[in-house]
């Protein structure tokens, strides 16, 4: 038998495979999701998430520490706010002085090269757990009665120091509603990272759990996305280059694999993905059980995204890749 080609030619030792080697993973591609809670010296593990906290602001500061030594770029902060500062306009959101503004105050004057990216909806602060405002009567989750609310969230997050504002809502126009509101107040140099296609999810089941911000009602379907479509991905990504967004997100990661592709191959903007809560969750957990090596599986993951078009990555297993990178 005459067998010119042989593939596994370049794959007979390891410096012939690291020599091959299409796409690889390094710590700049990470982002770091971590979550903020009033308090002090208090840390609350997250059940649904193992290894991931609420950290009252000391204590976060001193994880944002240990990322920035691990040579982490950005880290992307969620408030948990208590119930009673929630109500059905997020009231709590255009506080100067809320725990979310000090949060970033404190974290951008202790690392100033640590990127600050922010998550703009209504869900943290808002009663009824919803992305944008409900009418009271109907349920309708309105769209541009809310995008006023949106942008003064966002001018305020962009006003305690945040550089990279993300907006996760996904009503419609909020990119162009926000870019002229940031370039109002001055602040033209806040880059907006949008959740360009983020679908309607199962996987955000341990997100919600961590902030207690499930919907009181109702579901998302009528702002996020079926998860069954594609060329609707690509409506919003044409959308959201047109209105001014710096970087577009997929979500969730990996079961939008093809969504993260088709868009890298009709942008030229860079692409983020957010490898969230389930995902995590479900490595987690078969780790635990001995069924997964936690290590591998998180890197052939997070490796996936890179392949697929992915230049960044939202993932809560940043400081635990990093540290492995490093290592
Ligand atoms: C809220 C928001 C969600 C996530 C990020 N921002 C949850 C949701 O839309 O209900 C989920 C992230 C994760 O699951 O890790 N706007």
């Amino acid at each position: 038998m005459k067998q010119r080609s042989r593939p596994r030619r370049n794959r007979m030792n390891s410096s012939m495979r690291a020599l091959i080697q299409e796409t690889s993973l390094s710590v700049n591609d990470l982002i770091a999701p971590l979550f903020v809670m009033e308090g002090e010296n208090e840390k609350v593990e997250i059940t649904s998430m193992p290894g991931q906290f609420r950290y009252s602001l000391d204590l976060l500061l001193k994880k944002i520490k240990e990322l920035d030594n691990l040579g982490v770029n950005c880290v992307s902060l969620f408030p948990a706010l208590d119930d009673k500062l929630k109500d059905s306009c997020a009231t709590e959101s255009m506080n100067p002085d809320g725990l979310f503004q000090r949060t970033i105050k404190e974290v951008k004057s202790l690392c100033p090269n640590m990127l600050v990216m922010t998550d703009v909806a209504l869900d943290p602060y808002s009663s009824d757990g919803h992305d944008g405002l409900v009418n009271p009567k109907t349920g309708e989750i309105l769209n541009d009665e809310t995008l006023e609310i949106l942008a003064g969230m966002a001018v305020n997050q962009a006003n305690a120091g945040a550089d990279i504002i993300g907006p996760s809502d996904m009503m419609d126009g909020r990119i162009g509603y926000i870019r002229d509101a940031l370039d109002g107040e001055n602040h033209k140099n806040v880059s907006i990272m949008s959740y360009t296609a983020k679908y309607c999810s199962a996987f955000y089941g341990p997100f919600r759990d961590a902030l207690e911000s499930a919907p009181k009602s109702g579901d998302k379907k009528t702002y996020q996305m079926n998860p069954g479509n594609i060329d609707e991905a690509l409506r919003e990504l044409k959308l959201d280059e047109a209105e001014g967004a710096d970087i577009v997100m997929v979500k969730p990661g990996l079961p939008y694999l093809d969504v993260i592709k088709v868009m890298s191959q009709n942008t030229t903007l860079p692409i983020a993905t957010y490898n969230v809560s389930g995902e995590y969750a479900m490595i987690k957990a078969a780790a635990e059980k001995g069924w997964l090596d936690c290590e591998s599986t998180m890197f052939e993951v997070l490796s996936s995204f890179k392949r697929a078009g992915a230049s960044m990555i939202l993932t809560y297993f940043t400081e635990e890749a990093a540290r492995a990178l490093n290592s």
